[in-house]
């Protein structure tokens, strides 16, 4: 297959649990994963753990453990939270793989051949909880003085012998990529922020430690691991084959990863990429965070949830659903159970299941579950249809640009106009008064149904696809427009309806949270 497609999340640290925050990333790029798979496009779509580096060492001694064995344990959840939330991925990398091993000391050395490493005593501030140094003018102070990153996490003073990447000579390449791409660095808040600190002037960036030994080994370079951030980075030329060659799928079209790792990302990345002659990734979207009632989730306030037993609650589908309505992408957004639950409840259950639901167990219980006949169709039911093929459309070329609440909330016009038509057609009326007319309401129904279905699959692939099963192997295959010839050919087969279930079951609000 041509036209490749190669899509990212961020690979998370397994020092604890995956919480919701892995789940919204994890969602969102599997959306549009299965968006542009649907769109034809040769997908491969990476996610997984980021398992080297001092906080993992840290965790791993707190805890009392190997941190290989912290490792292994945390990311079996990180990969099972992944296959409880039908996330479609096709590699879940972990930076311990032997073949990452390669690819890291392959861009290591590529660097070092440039030229653009160098021995040297760095001498800073770390943050353990980052993985990052800061310059001095980047910290402020909390509470006793104590100094702390921009992100408001601990620094400690570090000083030791280690390798220097030449960051400073990519700064003059890296504006002019900012300057040539636009869409490099989406959203335009995180371009901006990146535009400033990159004006601001870039520092050699210190890329190996000596204090500690989890990590990948610097060729030729004994008592040195890098720098963890240059392993993690690295995972993604992994993926593409990387350093036999690369494959179709690199460059990437999408890192996908939140706002708070866009400098990883949009600064030290591509300058490690230019530096080793490999070809740029098209766009680093940093999408924004995802609050508790509009708190930061932590361990101190208690708020820190399972994604697995969200999804046990609302339903897989009831909780990708919520996150990729609610949040509009690239903001921040807040969740909690009564805004899951009434979203849900008013528009996926409501609006769209119940349309879904009434329509088609009419015809399982009038029509013995034969797809009714053209019937005597009527102005207003091609009214219809050009209301759903606009409202599928306008999904699609938001997803097509990331904008995945707005794509939804288009799709949802078609839903509403769905519900206007079935009130003011009032099929069930028809039955014994117009039976002709009748089985041309239903049958725009059942199109305009199988268009909104295949449209949403991306966001809901159960419940959508389960809706498209009932209709017959075929609906699935065609492209989100109206195929009046594949309704016409389903008819003139034969095709009889299965019983349906209701596709998106209504939430209650769970016990403890309505207390
Ligand atoms: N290991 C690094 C990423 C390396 S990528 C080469 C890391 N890991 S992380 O576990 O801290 O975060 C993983 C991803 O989850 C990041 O994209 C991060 O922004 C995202 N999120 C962490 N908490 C989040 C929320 N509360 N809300 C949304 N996303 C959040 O950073």
């Amino acid at each position: 297959m041509s036209d490749p497609y190669y899509i990212t999340t961020a690979i998370s640290y397994p020092n604890g649990r995956p919480h919701i925050g892995h789940a919204y990333e994890a969602i969102a790029a599997d959306a549009i994963a299965r968006f542009q798979r649907q769109a034809g496009r040769d997908v491969r779509f990476q996610t997984g753990t980021d398992e080297h580096g001092l906080k993992m060492v840290q965790t791993a001694r707190d805890r009392g453990v190997e941190v290989r064995a912290l490792a292994d344990e945390m990311s079996s959840y990180f990969q099972a939270m992944c296959d409880d939330l039908a996330i479609s991925y096709d590699r879940f990398i972990r930076t311990t793989d032997a073949d990452h091993h390669r690819a890291s000391q392959a861009i290591w050395q590529a660097m070092a051949d440039a030229g653009d490493l160098y021995l040297d005593r760095y001498e800073g501030w770390y943050s353990v909880r980052d993985e990052a140094f800061y310059d001095e003018k980047e910290l402020t102070e909390g509470e006793g003085g104590a100094k702390l990153s921009p992100q408001g996490t601990p620094v400690t003073w570090t000083a030791e012998e280690t390798w220097f990447f030449r960051l400073s000579k990519y700064q003059q390449p890296l504006l002019d990529l900012y300057a040539a791409e636009p869409d490099f660095i989406r959203p335009d808040a995180r371009r901006n922020e990146i535009l400033r600190f990159v004006e601001g002037g870039l520092s050699d960036l210190s890329v190996s430690r000596t204090s500690f030994d989890w990590g990948v080994p610097v060729p030729g370079s004994p008592g040195h691991v890098m720098y963890v951030w240059v392993d993690a980075l690295t995972n993604y030329l992994t993926g593409a084959g990387y350093p036999n060659g690369t494959t179709p799928h690199w460059p990437a079209d999408l890192h996908l990863i939140g706002k708070d790792i866009v400098r990883f990302h949009a600064v030290y990345w591509p300058a490690f990429l230019m530096s080793a002659g490999i070809a740029l990734p098209k766009t680093v979207f940093g999408h924004g965070f995802l609050l508790h009632r509009g708190e930061k989730m932590s361990k101190s306030l208690g708020n820190v949830v399972d994604p697995g037993d969200l999804a046990r609650a609302f339903g897989v589908d009831g909780l990708r659903y919520f996150l990729l309505r609610e949040v509009s992408f690239g903001h921040d957004g807040s969740y909690s159970a009564e805004a899951i639950v009434t979203r849900v409840n008013a528009e996926l259950a409501n609006a769209f299941g119940n349309l879904a639901q009434r329509t088609l167990s009419f015809i399982a219980k009038n029509l013995e579950g034969a797809l009714p006949d053209a019937g005597r169709r009527d102005d207003a039911d091609a009214v219809l249809i050009e209301e759903v093929v606009v409202a599928c459309a306008g999904l699609k070329a938001a997803f097509g640009d990331l904008m995945l609440s707005q794509g939804i909330e288009a799709w949802l016009r078609g839903v509403y106009a769905c519900n206007q038509y079935i009130d003011a057609q009032a099929p069930w009326a028809l039955r014994k008064a117009d039976p002709e007319r009748m089985h041309a309401v239903l049958g725009t129904l059942v199109r305009s149904i199988r268009m909104l279905a295949i449209a949403i699959l991306p966001v809901v692939p159960e419940g959508a696809g389960r809706i498209l099963d009932l209709l017959g192997a075929e609906a699935r295959d065609h492209a989100a427009v109206d195929d009046d010839g594949w309704y016409a050919r389903q008819v003139a087969a034969g095709f009889k309806l299965g019983t349906p279930a209701p596709a998106f079951p209504r939430l209650e609000m769970p016990a403890e949270e309505a207390a």
